[in-house]
């Protein structure tokens, strides 16, 4: 029998190339979101893109009633959980929203999946939760902390999760902690679609070449790094899609909580990010460089070995996929997806 996995937040831009892959993998797929960072447009493009059918629902997770009837629609196998807010800078701004829209969301979907006897559970977390790492490249078994409400909201849920495994032994939770997402489906027919001024450097660096902005400000050149900017493990976002798909098809092997890293082992620095883009996109990238972002760490970068053989995955495409795709994403769709609403 076909198995149904709840995407939550799929319209979102790792939600959508996620649901693509789950179509493809043969999963039926149903989406809960309430759009507040996305458009609907994605998850119609994912149906074109893989002639199959999404059934969403437009509903906040934290309208505990409303989530409620979507699991009286459906039994699902998994729930793979993306929805939640994301901008670190707006988290300390507006910090309560912050805890009540991710704990408050997670906290109502566990109770609904509990009383539905739902209890295969994948979750969005992220390298944040390492804060300051001492060394890298980082493990699994690194402390965690954080240095920002978002940051804490994740970890916040990490021990929730932990918590909850411990007290009921019949969940199966797969931790996925995100080094940085980037680049775009094939197609460029879904990609990455922020609001307003990007908080993150790809997003920028390709807004730049497309002429929507002026130039990039490098946050720091003097990081004790080989060229001065701050040094991430950039991971390409169908590799993390195929980590949502293989998570969901071993999580019956899987026991209590398990928790991998996902990236690709390499150290990329912004000014290397900003000369390969220039080369995939054949567009120049204006620069200058300014202060270090308040928060920002030196170098951050993973060992993935763990989810190689956990899971059987580990990423296969490089930094000249990622640039090329994006790019492609960007001049085929200079506004995101507006322009087909
Ligand atoms: P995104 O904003 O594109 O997707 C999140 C989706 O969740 C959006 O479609 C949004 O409308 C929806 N959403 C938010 N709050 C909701 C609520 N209360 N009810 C229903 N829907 C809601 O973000 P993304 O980049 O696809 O990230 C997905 C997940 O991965 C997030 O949890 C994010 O924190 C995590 N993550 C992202 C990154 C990154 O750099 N993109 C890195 C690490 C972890
Ligand atoms: N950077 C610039 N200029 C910009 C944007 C970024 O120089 O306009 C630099 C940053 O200083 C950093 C690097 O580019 O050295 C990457 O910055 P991002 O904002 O793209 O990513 P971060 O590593 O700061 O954070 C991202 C997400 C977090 C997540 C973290 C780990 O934004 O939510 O990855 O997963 F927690």
């Amino acid at each position: 029998m076909t198995k149904k996995i709840l995407v939550t937040g799929g319209a979102g831009y790792i939600g959508s190339h996620t649901c693509l892959l789950l179509l493809e993998a043969g999963f039926e797929v149903v989406v809960v979101d309430n759009l507040c960072n996305s458009s609907l447009e994605s998850l119609r493009r994912v149906e074109k893109l893989t002639n199959q059918f999404i059934r969403f629902y437009k509903v906040d997770l934290t309208d505990f009633d409303s989530l409620s009837k979507v699991f009286d629609d459906h039994t699902f196998h998994s729930v793979i959980h993306f929805a939640g807010l994301k901008a670190v800078g707006e988290s300390a701004e507006i910090p309560l929203h912050y805890y009540e829209q991710n704990i408050g969301s997670t906290i109502n979907l566990l109770k609904v999946m509990q009383a539905n006897n739902c209890k295969r559970f994948v979750f969005s977390s992220s390298a944040t939760v390492y804060g300051d790492p001492a060394s890298v490249p980082i493990t699994e078994d690194f402390p965690i902390s954080a240095t920002n409400p978002y940051g804490r909201t994740k970890l916040f849920i990490e021990e929730i999760l932990r918590d909850q495994s411990k007290a009921d032994k019949d969940w199966q939770i797969v931790l996925l902690r995100y080094f940085n997402p980037v680049g775009a489906h094939k197609s460029g027919m879904i990609g990455e679609d922020p609001q307003g001024i990007p908080n993150n450097l790809m997003p920028f660096i390709s807004q730049v070449a497309v002429g929507k902005r002026d130039k990039l400000s490098v946050f720091g050149d003097d990081y004790d790094t080989p060229d001065g900017t701050g040094v991430r493990d950039y991971i390409h976002v169908l590799d993390l899609a195929d980590a949502h798909v293989k998570s969901v098809q071993k999580i019956d092997q899987f026991r209590g909580v398990t928790t991998l890293n996902l990236g690709t082992g390499k150290g990329v620095s912004v000014l290397e990010m900003v000369k390969a883009f220039e080369k995939g996109s054949r567009k120049s990238v204006a620069y200058q460089i300014v202060d270090r972002r308040p928060g920002d760490i030196a170098e951050c970068w993973a060992d993935p070995a763990k989810a190689l053989e956990v899971l059987g995955w580990n990423a296969k495409l490089g930094l000249e996929a990622m640039i090329e795709d994006t790019w492609r994403w960007q001049s085929n769709n200079p506004l995101g997806y507006e322009p087909s609403e």
